[in-house]
């Protein structure tokens, strides 16, 4: 049975070491998913894989949809889910290319679907969402950084920022204000969506850029480019040790 889920994000479109054995096209009641679910093994472990942004990495983060995403996941059997993120970074612990496991977030998104629960309820529902992320999955994140000897920090806030746009310098300085300690645009609604389907879900970020205004260069795509290729070695590195452990 394969229960485990990888939501891949920028850079992630494709997991080379994964062995194909079939890809699904699927609907659900909120529409298709962002690809067809790919199952495979990954390091002798059955996984689903999933590329947030699509196949050939079209969809931004304002226009992916969660819902059929997280619904076409659940639908196939997965029960925890692995979501890897590439993050701007407001904290020295999580330099540029880099892993963190986040144990909090706060929601800047706006006009997503974000909920499954809209219509035809028996009775209105509201999820705990104290601690968005499953503690045993990113326990198990922590372990396989520290095992693959990987730089990684095993705390911090995610500030789920609706781009497609980068932040101003203001924007940045009001989330650390506000406790984050990176940025990125698919956290939400993402987490709380596998929360509402009772799915264990933790993310992996990866450090792609110092956020806005955190120096004094101009944040390129060619940096963000550079860093992301290193950040997925080390995600890499962490997934040969998580595939055994889980
Ligand atoms: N901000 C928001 N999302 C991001 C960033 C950033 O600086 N870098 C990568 N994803």
């Amino acid at each position: 049975m394969t229960n485990i889920a990888i939501i891949g994000g920028t850079g992630l479109a494709k997991l080379a070491e994964l062995e194909i054995i079939k890809q699904e096209e699927i609907d659900t009641p909120f529409g298709k998913p962002s690809a067809s679910l790919t199952y495979g093994k990954l390091f002798g472990r059955d996984v689903i894989f999933l590329p947030r942004h699509g196949g050939n990495h079209t969809i931004p983060p304002h226009m992916i949809n969660y819902r059929a995403n997280i619904h076409a996941l659940k639908d196939a059997g997965a029960e925890k889910i692995i979501a890897i993120a590439a993050c701007g970074t407001m904290d020295d612990a999580f330099a540029p290319t880099s892993l963190a496991i986040p144990d909090q977030i706060i929601d800047y998104t706006w006009g997503r679907k974000h909920t499954f629960f809209e219509d035809g309820l028996a009775d209105v529902t509201h999820i705990d969402f104290t601690n968005p992320y499953d503690e045993k999955l990113r326990q198990a994140l922590i372990k396989s950084c520290r095992q693959a000897n990987v730089q990684f920090s095993g705390y911090g806030t995610y500030a789920a920022a609706q781009g497609p746009r980068l932040e101003t310098a203001a924007e940045i300085k009001r989330m650390e204000g506000d406790g984050c300690t990176m940025v990125g645009m698919t956290g939400m609604p993402e987490a709380a969506l596998a929360r509402e389907l009772s799915m264990a879900y933790a993310c992996c970020a990866v450090s792609v850029n110092w956020a806005a205004g955190k120096t004094e260069a101009e944040i390129t795509m060619e940096d963000i480019i550079h860093c992301l290729g290193e950040g997925m070695t080390n995600i890499r590195g962490m997934f040969e040790e998580l595939m055994v452990m889980l």
